[in-house]
């Protein structure tokens, strides 16, 4: 049984000790005054009226008025695990960051999501789903906050929120409540074709998992990795199940959605409970860091594109294995705080413009999603490294910081017994151990709002996703799109998507078409030939600049 522990923390010993929630000998007040009846209002006599005297009654109302804290902005409906990653020491060639080297156990907590839905939602919805992994380093947390799927919808960070009022709930019926079928997400992604690469995939069977033990991840973004002499390399890293992956029926996934609307976290939950503990193994396509940062022609900052494993293929560097369930949903898995910006020294980002306001993003929406900024002092968020910050004050600080002196250098708690001489080229092997920023470089001589020419290609990768599958997912593939774009009320959006879906594949855009008992478009019309559409310049592609 889980330790009980008090509200500030301390384990109860004795009988206490390890018993559930609310068996002790007595019940408290949250100052830890025993109680003698917390099942009656004090009133004036026993029909009352119940006096403001109260303060029993009015703390417990009280806390009860405030138990809700605001769900997610997006991957509001979640399910997670604690578990262990083990490394393989095949990393060290390129990252000098310890928790891959090999026989190495660190903790892992991870909690998997769907996007769009709310925290109420249906499990089994055609969605992507989250895969976020926070690794308790002896270095410090490194999260690594991925997806199901190797790309993104949209190409820089500024577009998010515009995709996420597309893909949520319409701010009229709030219908549907999670993806799918509706009028504003293909308005959005027929117009920004960006799109087109992500949203195949959600169209395929990938978009409805069948358990979160048979789901690959992605870190989706490219990352730079510094080994020991201080040399880069790029990577994007893989999550495999040892399960294999696999999808449910779109039959299934409608059935469940009635039936068993918690179906994956019952899933996770049962098989951890049963000893059935979940597998991946972590993985890295690498690239050599050059300037241009591109591979085989594929631009590495452009999250809209995937790198095919047959020419870089996936390196394993170590295994997961989770296998212990939470022991209280909020304490863990709702409070938990991912971010991209959650770095250990070997581990450092890209350019990539949409990971650049992902880094903004995460400890902003913490801040008020979890009431301040000392969340990190949370029992789930904790780092299992020492922490020696100069942070102080704050809402909800649980910290008695000693010391009068939190600035440095200074004359009066020690000086400073840190150096920062850590720039150049002869740190010392402890310097190495420190975070410190890649020193990669920077081409630009005026600053722009524009995107790079490499990042116009919107097709070519669906196009190559749509010609790899089978017969039969192909035919899932045109399922799912008729009874999503059959849903949408505006005529004019299906007729736009349908010549987006030209542009990936004719027979593709053709069976759609006859599915939703429409002509197909004349291939040779683009989506800015659309009546209405804007010009592609303004959605997305390279904006004149001049
Ligand atoms: C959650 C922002 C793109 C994966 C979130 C949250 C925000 C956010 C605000 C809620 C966090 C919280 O309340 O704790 C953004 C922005 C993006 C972006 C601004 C683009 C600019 C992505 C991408 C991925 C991703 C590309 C996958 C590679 C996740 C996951 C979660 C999440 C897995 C759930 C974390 C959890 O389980 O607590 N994102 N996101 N996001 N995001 Fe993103």
């Amino acid at each position: 049984a889980p330790e009980l522990r008090t509200a500030t923390g301390e384990a109860l010993e004795g009988e206490e000790g390890t018993a559930r929630g609310q068996q002790g000998r007595w019940l408290t007040t949250a100052t830890g005054v025993k109680l003698r009846d917390t099942d009656h209002s004090l009133k004036a006599g026993p029909r009352g009226p119940t006096l403001l005297q109260d303060h029993h009654l009015r703390e417990k109302i009280t806390h009860f008025d405030h138990e809700r804290i605001p769900e997610r902005v997006v991957h509001a409906r979640g399910a997670a695990a604690h578990g262990y990653f083990e490394g393989y020491g095949t990393a060290g060639e390129i990252c000098l960051a310890g928790v891959f080297e090999e026989g190495r156990r660190t903790p892992t907590f991870v909690r998997f999501s769907t996007v769009l839905g709310s925290r109420g939602s249906a499990d089994t919805v055609r969605d992507t789903r989250g895969f976020a992994t926070k690794f308790y380093t002896d270095e410090g947390t490194w999260d690594l906050v991925g997806n199901n799927m190797p790309v993104f919808f949209i190409q820089d960070g500024i577009k998010f929120p515009d995709i996420i009022h597309a893909g949520k709930p319409h701010p009229d019926r709030e219908i549907p409540q999670a993806q799918s079928a509706h009028d504003t997400f293909w308005d959005f992604v027929s117009l920004h074709t960006e799109a087109q690469h992500h949203t195949i995939w959600n169209m395929s069977d990938r978009g409805i998992p069948r358990s979160y033990r048979m789901m690959e991840g992605f870190g989706v973004h490219t990352f730079r990795v510094v080994n020991a002499e201080g040399a880069t390399s790029l990577v994007k890293f893989h999550w495999k199940p040892k399960l294999g992956v696999h999808s449910l029926t779109w039959e299934e996934a409608q059935m469940l959605g009635g039936l068993d609307p918690d179906f994956h976290r019952r899933d996770l939950a049962d098989a951890i409970e049963a000893g059935a503990f979940p597998e991946w193994e972590l993985g890295v396509q690498v690239f050599p860091d050059t300037d241009d940062q591109t591979f085989h022609g594929i631009d590495l900052l452009d999250p809209t594109k995937l790198v095919p494993e047959e020419i870089a293929p996936v390196q394993p560097i170590g295994k997961m294995v989770l296998d212990r369930n939470p022991t209280n949903y909020f304490a863990e898995t709702e409070q938990v705080a991912f971010h991209t910006g959650h770095l250990v020294p070997g581990i450092d980002v890209t350019d990539d413009p949409l990971l650049q306001a992902r880094n903004f993003s995460y400890l902003d929406t913490q801040l008020s999603r979890l009431g301040g900024p000392n969340f990190n002092q949370l029992p789930i968020n904790r780092p299992h490294a020492p922490v020696n910050d100069m942070l102080r004050d704050g809402m909800h600080q649980h910290a008695v910081h000693p010391g009068v002196a939190p600035y440095r250098p200074n004359s009066l708690d020690g000086g400073c017994p840190f150096s920062l001489e850590n720039q150049g080229e002869d740190l010392s092997d402890e310097q190495k151990r420190a975070f410190v920023d890649a020193a990669a470089s920077i081409e630009a001589s005026r600053k722009v709002r524009a995107n790079p020419a490499s990042y116009d290609d919107h097709f070519s990768q669906a196009r190559l996703f749509w010609l790899s599958l089978s017969p039969v997912e192909k035919e899932h593939v045109v399922r799912a799109y008729t009874f999503e774009l059959g849903k949408c009320y505006e005529q004019a959006i299906k007729e736009r998507q349908l010549v987006a879906l030209a542009s990936i594949d004719a027979d593709l855009c053709e069976q759609v078409a006859t599915g939703l008992g429409l002509p197909a478009p004349d291939p040779s019309v683009a989506v800015a030939d659309v009546e209405g559409s804007p010009a592609l310049s303004q959605l997305g592609g390279t904006w004149p600049v001049d």
